[in-house]
C-alpha cells in the first residue's frame, strides 16, 4: 500500500520553496493548510543549491523547511533533483551533456538534458540521492521518494553507441546472429566488426518526415532496439537512484513521474522498477476540444493502472487550471478541474496532486496556474475550487484506498509495438497507433464499459474479451496466450496491421496476418490505403446497415471465418472486412479497416452482451460511471462531463452511502454541470 505512512488522498503539489524568501515560506503553509494540503514534492530542481561545489553539500534551507513542513502537519514527497545537474558539473564534466538526435553536442541548459549512460552523472545522481536519503530517513514527515523529473532525455553520443554495441552483443550473442535478426543483406547492411555500429540519427539511419509530422527509419530493427536500449538505459538511471535511497529508507516507496503515455519509454518494462506509477497529466490543446476527452483521459488513467498490473497508481501532476507550454493555454472551467481530479480517482489513482505550489516570478512557467497564484492571496476562483476539493478529498479520508476496477475487457497495449507500428513506412501516414487504440478504447467507454489496458505479459485468464488493435510486432508467446484463451471460450479481437512482424520488425512469411491468420481463419491477400479523403463501407451481412471506413483496407479471404461484414465499395466490394472464427470453444475477431465509431460500439457491444458485460450503472450519454471494488465494498464513481444538468436514477432495490454529492430520498440525484456523485453500495 503506498499511502501506508499517510492513509488518505494525498492532496497537493510540486513546492519550491528555495525560489522564495524564507518569510514566504510561513504565509505559504497558513495557505496549504486552509486548502486543505496534506502532501507537497520538493525539491524537483534543486540540485544547483544542494550541491554548490563538488565536494560541498547545503541542506541547511531543506532541513529548515521539511520542520516547518512537519510541524504544520504537511507531508513530503522527497524529489531527488537529478533532472537538472549544476552549471559547475557540466562545465567541469561536458561528458555529461548529451548528443540529440540531429549528433549535434548540447550545451549546458534547460533540463532534462543529461547523458542518461554518463558514468559521470550517474555517480553524481547516486550521490546526491544517497546523501539526501542518509541525512533524511529518520525524518517522520517523508511519505515517498520521487526520483528526477518527467524523464524525457535521449542521447545519440559515443559513450551511447559504445554501450549500445554492448547491448547488442549481450542481446544476440554475435554479429552473426544480429546480421540475421536485422536482415542486414537488404540495402547491404552487414557488419563485419561491432564499432561499425553507431546509435542511429539524422546523420545514419533517421529521417524527420513531415508528412507524418515524426522521425522515421531506413532501418527500423536497428532503431527499435535503439528505442528498446534507450528506455532501458533511463531505466537504470531511475533504478541507480532508487537504489541508493533504498539503502537508507528500505519501506518507503520509490517512484518517478511519467509523462503523458510517453512514446520513448516502453512503461510495462519500467513496471516492476517502479514502487507505485506516478502520472502527470496535462490534454493537449488537440485534445481540450474533443467531445470524447472524457474517454481520451479515461484510457491514459486506465493505461497508468495497468502499468503495475491493477495496482492504484498516483497522479503526481496536473495544472490548476492553464498551462504555459501549449500554442493555446486555455483555463479550465469552473468544476473542470474538480471533475478530472476525480476521474482519475475514479480509475484508480490515490492522489490529487498539482504543479505547482507557488507561481514562479519569473522563468518559462510563470504564466502556468498554481495553487497560489501571483496575487498572492486564495481569494481567487482556482484557489476557491482547489479549497472545496482539498475539502471534500480529506473528508473521505482513506475509503477510496486500496480498490480495483474489476475489468472484464482488456486492450493490450505495447511500445515496441508502437516504435514499429510509427517507424513504418508505408502502408499509411495516418496509421497513428495509440489513435487506433483509443478508438477501441472510446467504444467500449461510450457504453461505461470497464476496461483494462495491459501489457502482452499480462494474466489474460479473468478477462472475457482481449482486444489487441494494430498489433504489428507479436511475439510467440503473446499469440499462444491468445489462442489459449479463444479455445477455452473467450473472444479475442484484433485488427488490420496486426500480426505482421517479430520482435526485430521482420515479416512473419506465409501470408498476412502472419502470427494470427490460424486463429483467424482468414488471410490477407494485399492492404489497400485510402487517401484521408476517400472512404468505404462497412456492410453487415445480416443488416442493411451501412457505415463508413477506410485508412487501410486488408483485402481478405475467409479461410474457415465467418464473415460478418463485407466491403460496400470499389473492387473489393463484397469481400470479408469483418470476421469470426470459432476457434476451440470461443471465437477471434478480425476487424479488416479502420472502421465508424458507431459500428464498433455495436459491434464490441455485442460481444460485451454475449458474456453479459454491463456498465457498472445505467446512465445518460455524457455521464461516466466507473466502479472500484474492495472486500465487499463498491464505490461508484459517477461524473457528468456534460455542461448540462444530468440526471441520474439509481437502483432503488439497492441502498446507497453518499460521500460526495447529494441524493433525493427516492434514490434520484441531479448533477449539475461538470459535477460528481460518490456513493458507496450498502451491502
Ligand atoms: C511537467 C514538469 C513540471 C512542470 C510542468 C508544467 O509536468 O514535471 O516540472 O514543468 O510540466 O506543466
Ligand atoms: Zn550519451
Amino acid at each position: 500500500m503506498v499511502n501506508q505512512k499517510l492513509p488518505a488522498i494525498w492532496f497537493g503539489g510540486d513546492y519550491n520553496p528555495d525560489q522564495w524568501d524564507e518569510q514566504v515560506w510561513k504565509q505559504d503553509v497558513e495557505e496549504m493548510k486552509r486548502q486543505h494540503v496534506n502532501v507537497v514534492t520538493l525539491p524537483v530542481f534543486s540540485w544547483a543549491h544542494l550541491q554548490p561545489e563538488e565536494d560541498r553539500f547545503d541542506f541547511s534551507w531543506l532541513d529548515k523547511i521539511l520542520d516547518l513542513l512537519y510541524e504544520n502537519g504537511i507531508h513530503v514527497i522527497m524529489a531527488t533533483p537529478t533532472a537538472a545537474q549544476p552549471a559547475w558539473m557540466s562545465k567541469k564534466y561536458p561528458e555529461i551533456l548529451p548528443v540529440d538526435i540531429a549528433g549535434r553536442k548540447k550545451q549546458h541548459g534547460a533540463r532534462n538534458n543529461f547523458c542518461p549512460n554518463s558514468e559521470v552523472y550517474r555517480n553524481f545522481s547516486r550521490r546526491i540521492a544517497g546523501a539526501m536519503a542518509q541525512r533524511y530517513c529518520k525524518h517522520p514527515s517523508i511519505v515517498l521518494w520521487h526520483v528526477n523529473n518527467e524523464y524525457g532525455t535521449r542521447c545519440y553520443c559515443e559513450n551511447c553507441s559504445r554501450k549500445f554495441r554492448t547491448w547488442l552483443s549481450k542481446r544476440y550473442g554475435s554479429l552473426e546472429v544480429l546480421n540475421e535478426r536485422w536482415n542486414t543483406r537488404f540495402w547491404g547492411h552487414t557488419y563485419y566488426e561491432w564499432d561499425e555500429i553507431s546509435a542511429p540519427t539524422y546523420l545514419s539511419e533517421m529521417v524527420y518526415d513531415s508528412h507524418a509530422a515524426r522521425d522515421i527509419t531506413f532501418f527500423p530493427s536497428m532503431a527499435i532496439d535503439y528505442d528498446r536500449f534507450m528506455s532501458e538505459s533511463i531505466q537504470h538511471c531511475f533504478e541507480n537512484e532508487r537504489d541508493e535511497i533504498r539503502k537508507y529508507m528500505p519501506d518507503t516507496p520509490i517512484t518517478t513521474n511519467i509523462m503523458a503515455p510517453y512514446k520513448a519509454l516502453d512503461l510495462f518494462s519500467w513496471g516492476k522498477s517502479l514502487d507505485v506509477l506516478a502520472w502527470d497529466c496535462y490534454p493537449s490543446n488537440e485534445e481540450i476540444i474533443r467531445s470524447d476527452l472524457p474517454a481520451v483521459l479515461g484510457m491514459k488513467f486506465d493505461l497508468m493502472r495497468g502499468v503495475k498490473n491493477g495496482q492504484p497508481f498516483m497522479l503526481m501532476e496536473q495544472t490548476p487550471s492553464q498551462q504555459n507550454w501549449l500554442a493555446f493555454n486555455s483555463q479550465k472551467r469552473p468544476g473542470v478541474m474538480r471533475l478530472w481530479s476525480y476521474q482519475a480517482l475514479a480509475h484508480g489513482s490515490e492522489s490529487v496532486l498539482f504543479f505547482q505550489w507557488r507561481q514562479s516570478q519569473s522563468g518559462f512557467e510563470k504564466y502556468h496556474a498554481a495553487m497560489m497564484p501571483h496575487a498572492g492571496h486564495s481569494n481567487t476562483r482556482i484557489c476557491r475550487e482547489l479549497t472545496q476539493l482539498g475539502g471534500e478529498l480529506e473528508s473521505l479520508k482513506d475509503q477510496l484506498l486500496n480498490a480495483e476496477t474489476n475489468a472484464r475487457v482488456a486492450i493490450v497495449f505495447d511500445w515496441p509495438n508502437w516504435w514499429t507500428v510509427e517507424y513504418s513506412s508505408g502502408p499509411s501516414v495516418a496509421l497513428r497507433y495509440q489513435e487506433q487504440v483509443e478508438n477501441y478504447y472510446k467504444a467500449l467507454h461510450k457504453n461505461n464499459i470497464a476496461v483494462d489496458i495491459v501489457s502482452k505479459k499480462a494474466d489474460f485468464s479473468h478477462y472475457d474479451i482481449v482486444i489487441a488493435p494494430v498489433m504489428c510486432m507479436v511475439d510467440e508467446i503473446f499469440v499462444q496466450k491468445c489462442e489459449e484463451l479463444v479455445k477455452q471460450g473467450k473472444t479475442f479481437i484484433t485488427t488490420f496491421f496486426s500480426g505482421l512482424v517479430d520482435e526485430n520488425d521482420r515479416v512473419i512469411l506465409g501470408g498476412y496476418p502472419g502470427a494470427f491468420r490460424k486463429m483467424l481463419g482468414i488471410w490477407v491477400e494485399e492492404t489497400d490505403a485510402l487517401l484521408p479523403q476517400q472512404q468505404n463501407r462497412v456492410c453487415p451481412v445480416q443488416s442493411d446497415d451501412a457505415y463508413s471506413c477506410g485508412m487501410l483496407c486488408d483485402v481478405v479471404h475467409a479461410e474457415g471465418a465467418q464473415v460478418k461484414a463485407v466491403y460496400g465499395d470499389d473492387y473489393y466490394a463484397g469481400m470479408p472486412c469483418v470476421t469470426e472464427n470459432t476457434y476451440g470453444k470461443g471465437k477471434a475477431v478480425y476487424v479488416a479497416t479502420a472502421v465508424q465509431q458507431e459500428y464498433l460500439e455495436k459491434l464490441l457491444g455485442g460481444y460485451c452482451a454475449a458474456y453479459g458485460i454491463e456498465p457498472a450503472l445505467k446512465v445518460p450519454e455524457g455521464v461516466e460511471v466507473t466502479c472500484r471494488e474492495k472486500s465487499n465494498e463498491k464505490i461508484y464513481f459517477i461524473l457528468n462531463h456534460t455542461e448540462k444538468p444530468q440526471t441520474v436514477q439509481l437502483p432503488t432495490d439497492k441502498e446507497w452511502d453518499v460521500l460526495i454529492g447529494a441524493m433525493t430520498f427516492d434514490k434520484c440525484c441531479t448533477l449539475k454541470p461538470f459535477d460528481v456523485l460518490i456513493l458507496k453500495e450498502v451491502q
